[in-house]
């Protein structure tokens, strides 16, 4: 079948207007992870107006709703997060959050609105449709996560999903411009708690003690040594002990010491067989001194990573629309966390980095800055490109 000419810029332009109305109510309504009750509210009511059969809820405050192509076919979905951050939001424009202490400063506003533009477009194509698509919003991405809980309540099920695409607006690419990257695009994050026991006593004496500051020392550099010796140098690796407490005075060894720290890696089997690599480190180190320990490792997202078939194919379908001098290609994967990761575990599908970069425009700051905004003018030609990636995908792979 030869494919339908058809002016995707045009379809996205029709609901520009309509989709900045939209932004600027999420932006001024801000809710955080698994609070998100209000951003719901809209959505369904957002989603019922364009006629789709909106799903049970999943994950508490997460939303589903499923556009039913004439045509038998494949399923993709196309997810949004639904969060915004416990911050202030400083920037002065009428559009300001109307909530203290909340802000859309990584714009999930946008990620909604593009989604919801999306789905207006590709209901209006319905009768071509060969497929399904599903339109996944889901909470908590800056939290404990929501695409877990959404995956576990059977959003990739009934119908089963057979790719997803996701996006992320990104500062360091201009707007107008996507980025797309093959394999690892986000690290993987994990929360490292190390409690250290020694034996406390007079400063003076410490061979009579077991000091429990000297342990934690060690461990810190011994950590890094595992980071440069452990592991492949052409791996990635980050090991960053944030928090050190022991101790209160000059002259009394403490008892304890605490260390909290993250570890991001962009390989996820390397971070499957860390925990037990630190186990015998930390443990060699505190039998020498004659201490204890206890230590956790929690594994919270793992590495996003992009599938090289998948993004390929969608890097084609946008580069058709706005050309080729706007689809770039990363390589530097970021070492930031992000729950797409978890449907990326299940099924392909690719994330992509939508510019959001502009001097002229005054967008010039990062992700959870105070001061961030993000390019309106935008919305309906990524509302196109999401639109596009999934009707090719459903009408022409
Ligand atoms: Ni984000």
């Amino acid at each position: 079948m030869s494919p339908i000419m058809r002016d995707w810029l045009e379809k996205g332009k029709v609901f520009q207007e309509k989709l900045v109305v939209i932004r600027r109510d999420f932006h001024q309504h801000p809710e955080i992870g698994f609070e998100e009750k209000r951003t719901r509210k809209r959505l369904i009511e957002h989603l019922e107006a364009i006629g789709l059969i909106v799903q049970a809820p999943m994950a508490r405050t997460g939303v589903v709703a499923l556009l039913e192509g004439d045509k038998p076919g494949k399923t993709i979905a196309i997810r949004a997060d639904m969060d915004a951050l416990p911050m202030e939001e400083l920037a002065k424009h009428p559009y300001q959050s109307q909530s203290p202490g909340r802000m859309h400063a990584c714009g999930h506003d946008a990620h909604m609105t593009y989604v919801l533009g999306a789905a207006m477009i590709l209901k209006e194509l319905k009768s071509e449709l060969c497929g399904n698509v599903k339109f996944i919003f889901q909470p908590a991405e800056e939290t404990t996560g929501g695409a877990k809980p959404m995956i576990d309540e059977g959003v990739l099920e009934n119908p089963k999903v057979d790719a997803i695409l996701g996006g992320h607006v990104w500062p360091d690419v201009p707007s107008g411009n996507i980025e797309v990257v093959k394999g690892p695009v986000m690290a993987s994050t994990g929360q490292i708690n190390i409690e250290l026991q020694g034996k406390g006593g007079h400063a003076a004496s410490p061979h009579e003690n077991s000091d429990p500051i000297q342990m934690a020392t060690e461990i810190l550099q011994k950590l890094q040594n595992f980071v440069s010796r452990g592991v492949d140098p052409l791996e990635n690796l980050v090991i960053s002990i944030c928090s050190f407490h022991s101790g209160e005075t000059f002259n009394i060894m403490p008892e304890k010491a605490v260390l909290k720290g993250t570890v991001r890696t962009l390989n996820n089997e390397l971070r499957l067989g860390l925990e037990e690599k630190m186990h015998k480190l930390i443990k060699s180190v505190t039998d020498y001194h004659g201490g204890s320990y206890q230590f956790e490792l929690q594994h919270l997202y793992p590495a996003t990573v992009n599938d090289p078939e998948f993004t390929d194919f969608a890097k084609t379908s946008i580069r058709d629309l706005i050309g080729e001098d706007h689809v770039q290609v990363g390589t530097k994967p970021s070492m930031a966390g992000e729950d797409f990761a978890f449907y990326l575990e299940k099924i392909p599908g690719t994330f992509l980095r939508i510019g959001n970069y502009s001097k002229e425009k005054g967008l010039i700051y990062n992700l959870h800055n105070p001061y961030f905004d993000i390019d309106e003018e935008q919305l309906g030609k990524i509302a196109s490109i999401y639109a596009k990636v999934a009707y090719d995908f459903l009408n022409h792979q």
